[in-house]
C-alpha cells in the first residue's frame, strides 16, 4: 500500500483460483488507463454508485478499507476491475470466486436496464434492493466477530443468545459401528420413519424409509396429538415395511433445541419453525414419545436422542472421518461441530477430550447487531436537502453512525412470526423465510413502483397474504438462463403474475439475488466463525469436511458458490481452498443410528 493509501484490485475474470501476485511498483498500462476512464464515466451514472451487495463485496471491502467510502460498483470491462484512482502504486491481482463473475452479469443486466432520462423508479427500487439487503465484506468480519463472542459466552454458560448444547457425544464415528436400527427425523414440514443396517467399512446397507407430512392442526396441537401422530406413523410404517411389531433401537433426530440430560434423553427449550405443540417445551421429549409408542405397544426403544445438525455430521463421519461440522440450510438453520472439553466451561459431567456442540446458531441475535455506517454517506446530502454541515450539530436529525444489520422486512417477518425476537439469524437464512423475506420486500412502495403498472397490480394480488410467494419461486427465477428471462415469466404466471416485462422480471431477479446472497453469505460467516473456534489450522492445508443438508443448499442455485466466496472472503482464498462443502443428503436420521452404535 502507497502512503495515501490506495489499492487497485484487479481481478481475474476467468479463473477461479489465480496465483497472487503483487506488484510492488506504479502500473500504468493502458488497459488501466483506459478502464479508468471507463470508470470515471461510471461514477456519473447514478447506479455507479451504488451499494454492492454479495458478489462485489470483495471488491469493495478492499475499497472500503482505505476509503471509508459507500462501496462503489466496480464495473467490469474486458477482464479487468479496477478502482478510480490517478496515482496506482500497488496492484494485487486476487481470486474471484465463480459466483462473484455470474452475479455481476446480473447486476449488469439489471443496469441496463436503468433509464436515467425518464422514470427513475426502476432505478429507486434497485437502489432500495442493493441497499437493504447488502452485506459487504467488513460487515461480515464484524459479525463473525459477535457470532464467535456468543459462541464462547455460550460454551461458558453465560448468557448469550446461542445455546451451544453438549449432545453427550464424545466419541468420534469410525465407520466401523454395525447393527440394525429404527431412526426417527421430525424437525419440518415432514416426519420419516427409516429401518437400516450399518454394515461396518462407511457402509450403510439397504434402508427402509416412509415420509409422513404434518399438518398444522399437528404442530399447533399439544403433546399427545404430536407425539401420538408420531407413534401411529411409525406403527404404520412397521406393519407396511417391517411385517409387524418387531423390537429394536431406536435413534431419533428431534430438530429443535433441546437441553440435552443424556444421549437419549432431553427437554425442549422452545418450539421454532412454526410449531407450537403445547406441554412438550420443558418436557422431555424421548418420555413423550416412548409413553406414545408404549400406549400402542410398540416396542422400540429410544437409544439415542440428536438434533439433526449432529445426525447429519456423523452420518457423513461414517465414510469421511475428517468431518468435524453438520450443517442445515432447509427450512430451518443450524449447525453442529466437535468442540475441546477444555472449552466446554459449562460441562457439569464427566471430563472429556472432545464433544459434539449443537450450537443452535439459528438464533444468533441479530437484532442487537449494529453496522458501520458513514456519517453523511451516499445520498444523505440530498435525502436531507444537502444539508450535511446542519445534520451534523441538529439534533432533531437523525444522527446514526450505525444501523441494524436486520432491515425493515426483516423487523416486519420477526414481528409477524409466532417467535419473535427468537432465530433472527434463522429469519435472514432458511427456506422458510427466504420467500416471505421477497414478498415483503417486492411489495414494500418503494421497490414495488419500479414495475410496470399491470404487473404492480398483479403483485399485490398474488402476494397478498404471508407466505404466498414461495421460495421455491425465488429459485425458479434465479435458475433461469434464457435471455429474456422466459423461464422466470412462465413460473412467474403460475403464481398469478403474467403482465411481466423483461425489466420486471430482471428486477424480480435482483430481488431474489439480494436476499439468497444474503443468506449464503451469512451461512457462511456461520462456517467460517465455527472453524476458527475450532482453531483450526487453515493456513497448514488442514483439510475441513463440512456436511451440509437442506433444501436451500441443495437446491438453490449457487447457494453453495456463494457460500464457498464468503468463507473465502472471510478465511482467505488459500485456506478456503481446504473447506469442502459436501452435501449430506437426508443423513440426520443416519446418523442418529450411527450414534445410537457409538453410545453401545
Ligand atoms: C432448530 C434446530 C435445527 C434447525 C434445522 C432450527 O429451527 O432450532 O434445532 O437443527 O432448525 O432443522
Amino acid at each position: 500500500m502507497n502512503c495515501d493509501g490506495r489499492i487497485i484490485t484487479i481481478t481475474s475474470d476467468s479463473t477461479p483460483t489465480p496465483t497472487p501476485t503483487p506488484t510492488p511498483t506504479p502500473r500504468r498500462d493502458a488497459d488501466a488507463d483506459d478502464a479508468m476512464q471507463f470508470v470515471r464515466n461510471l461514477r456519473r451514472a447514478p447506479l455507479g454508485r451504488l451499494a454492492a451487495a454479495g458478489s462485489a463485496a470483495a471488491a469493495a471491502a478492499t475499497l472500503s478499507s482505505h476509503a471509508d467510502a459507500e462501496p462503489l460498483n466496480l464495473t467490469k470491462r474486458g477482464s479487468v476491475m479496477v478502482a478510480p484512482s490517478d496515482s496506482i502504486t500497488e496492484v494485487v491481482i486476487q481470486a474471484r470466486p465463480v459466483s462473484q463473475h455470474i452475479e455481476e452479469q446480473q447486476r449488469e443486466l439489471a443496469d441496463s436496464y436503468a433509464d436515467f432520462s425518464g422514470d427513475c423508479s426502476y432505478e429507486k427500487a434497485l437502489r432500495a434492493l442493493r441497499s437493504a439487503f447488502k452485506l459487504p465484506s467488513a460487515e461480515l468480519s464484524r459479525l463473525s466477530m459477535h457470532f464467535r463472542r456468543e459462541a464462547i459466552k455460550g460454551l461458558e454458560g453465560a448468557p448469550s443468545s446461542m445455546q451451544m448444547i453438549p449432545t453427550f457425544v464424545t466419541k468420534r464415528v469410525t465407520g466401523d459401528e454395525k447393527g440394525d436400527f429404527y431412526a426417527l427425523d421430525l424437525g419440518g414440514t415432514n416426519f420419516r420413519v427409516l429401518r437400516l443396517s450399518l454394515e461396518g467399512g462407511g457402509k450403510v446397507g439397504a434402508v427402509k424409509q416412509a415420509k409422513f407430512t404434518i399438518s398444522e392442526a399437528t404442530k399447533t396441537s399439544d403433546a399427545a396429538g404430536l407425539f401420538g401422530f408420531l407413534a401411529d406413523s411409525i406403527a404404520t410404517f412397521l406393519a407396511k415395511e417391517c411385517g409387524g411389531n418387531p423390537s429394536g433401537d431406536l435413534g431419533f433426530t428431534f430438530s429443535f433445541p433441546v437441553t440435552q440430560t443424556a444421549i437419549n434423553a432431553g427437554t425442549l427449550v422452545m418450539w421454532n419453525k412454526g410449531f407450537t405443540a403445547a406441554g412438550v417445551v420443558d418436557h422431555d421429549v424421548v418420555e413423550l414419545l416412548q409413553t406414545q409408542l408404549s400406549s400402542r405397544g410398540i416396542n422400540l426403544k429410544v437409544k439415542a436422542l440428536a438434533n439433526d445438525t449432529v445426525g447429519t455430521m456423523e452420518a457423513a463421519a461414517y465414510a469421511y472421518p475428517d468431518t468435524t461440522m453438520g450443517v442445515i440450510l432447509g427450512t430451518g438453520t443450524n449447525a453442529a461441530y466437535i468442540e475441546k472439553g477444555s472449552k466446554l466451561g459449562k460441562w457439569k459431567g464427566p471430563p472429556c477430550d472432545e464433544m459434539v456442540i449443537n450450537t443452535e446458531w439459528g438464533n444468533l441475535d441479530m437484532t442487537s447487531v449494529r453496522r458501520a455506517r458513514k456519517f453523511g454517506g451516499a445520498n444523505s446530502a440530498a435525502r436531507f436537502g444537502g444539508a450535511t454541515r446542519a445534520i451534523r450539530t441538529d439534533r432533531t436529525a437523525p444522527p446514526r453512525r450505525t444501523r441494524q444489520v436486520m432491515n425493515a422486512t426483516d423487523h416486519f417477518i420477526d414481528g409477524a412470526s409466532t417467535n419473535p425476537g427468537k432465530q433472527t439469524f434463522e429469519k435472514m437464512v432458511s427456506g422458510m423465510y427466504l420467500g416471505e423475506i421477497c414478498r415483503v420486500a417486492v411489495l414494500s412502495p418503494e421497490v414495488l413502483s419500479g414495475f410496470s403498472a399491470g404487473c404492480q397490480a398483479e403483485l399485490r394480488a398474488a402476494f397478498a397474504g404471508s407466505g404466498a410467494l414461495k421460495s421455491a419461486l425465488m429459485s425458479a427465477i434465479e435458475a433461469d438462463d434464457t435471455a429474456e428471462l422466459s423461464k422466470a415469466g412462465a413460473a412467474l404466471a403460475k403464481a398469478g403474475v403474467s403482465s411481466t416485462t423483461v425489466r420486471d422480471r430482471v428486477l424480480l431477479r435482483e430481488a431474489a439475488v439480494n436476499i439468497s446472497s444474503r443468506a449464503a453469505r451469512l451461512s457462511a460467516m456461520g462456517v467460517a466463525s465455527l472453524l476458527q473456534l475450532q482453531e483450526w489450522d487453515g493456513a497448514a492445508g488442514q483439510p475441513a469436511t463440512v456436511a451440509v443438508d437442506g433444501s436451500v443448499f441443495e437446491l438453490y442455485p449457487r447457494f453453495k458458490e456463494r457460500m464457498e466466496g464468503g468463507i473465502a472472503e472471510l478465511l482467505g482464498v488459500e485456506a478456503a481452498k481446504s473447506v469442502k462443502l459436501v452435501l449430506a443428503k437426508d443423513g440426520s436420521g443416519i446418523g442418529a443410528s450411527i450414534i445410537a452404535a457409538v453410545a453401545e
